[in-house]
């Protein structure tokens, strides 16, 4: 059976507008995927600063590559299908997303130098991200998550990338359900097409 990875940045639980959306996708997911969710507000992601840099560093210098600390990196390369779901903050996406990327990015498992540059190392052909937002911020130079994770993808290994977003959901007068409705849409139809 093919492993679909779920990475779960969605921080409000019940009334995640993002949530919702990314149930949309993964219920028409087909049979032939395991989904796998990891939920990040679960995990103890931690920053690279002090000991855990430093261990880290160790680690690497080591060759330690089958340490449990690099279990994370090793499940996001064995994955044969990538969905990320995390709400716009800030102009981009919570930290606690960027925690994750930096606990994968590891230089041997998720991507590796080669003479020829550098080569990611991910099995899966899709990336999926799925984002809600308060403001309108489609096509906007101002959105700066989903240009930074469609280049984390391609320096990952992953030949597609996917973005569905559903703008305005903060605006007054703004018909926000509309707008999440359509996301919706889009994301079931992508599932079924991808997967
Ligand atoms: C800490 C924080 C920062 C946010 N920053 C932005 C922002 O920069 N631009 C924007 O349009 N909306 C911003 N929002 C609004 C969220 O993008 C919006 O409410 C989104 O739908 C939240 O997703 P959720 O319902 O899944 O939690 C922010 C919300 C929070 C809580």
């Amino acid at each position: 059976m093919k492993t679909l990875l779920y990475i779960d940045c969605c921080i409000r639980d019940e009334a995640s507008r993002t949530q919702q959306l990314a149930q949309s996708f993964l219920n028409n997911v087909s049979e032939t995927y395991e989904v796998t969710t990891l939920k990040l507000t679960k995990l103890d992601l931690k920053p690279l600063i002090g000991e855990h840099f430093e261990e880290r560093e160790q680690l690497l210098t080591a060759k330690n590559y089958h340490h449990p600390r690099f279990d994370l990196a090793h499940q996001l390369v064995a994955a044969d299908a990538i969905v990320i779901a995390a709400p716009f903050w800030d102009l981009s996406f919570p930290a606690l997303l960027k925690l994750y990327i930096e606990a994968c990015a590891v230089d041997q498992i998720t991507f590796k130098s080669t003479p020829d540059g550098l080569i990611g190392m991910c099995n899966a052909k899709h990336l999926v991200y799925l984002t809600t937002r308060g403001g309108v911020y489609t096509d906007s130079p101002s959105e700066q998550a989903l240009p930074y994770l469609r280049h984390i993808s391609t320096f990952f290994g992953v030949d597609h990338f996917h973005a569905i977003s559903a703008d305005g959901m903060d605006i007054q007068g703004y018909d926000s359900k509309l707008s999440l409705q359509n996301a919706k849409s889009e994301a079931e139809a992508l599932a079924k097409t991808l997967f």
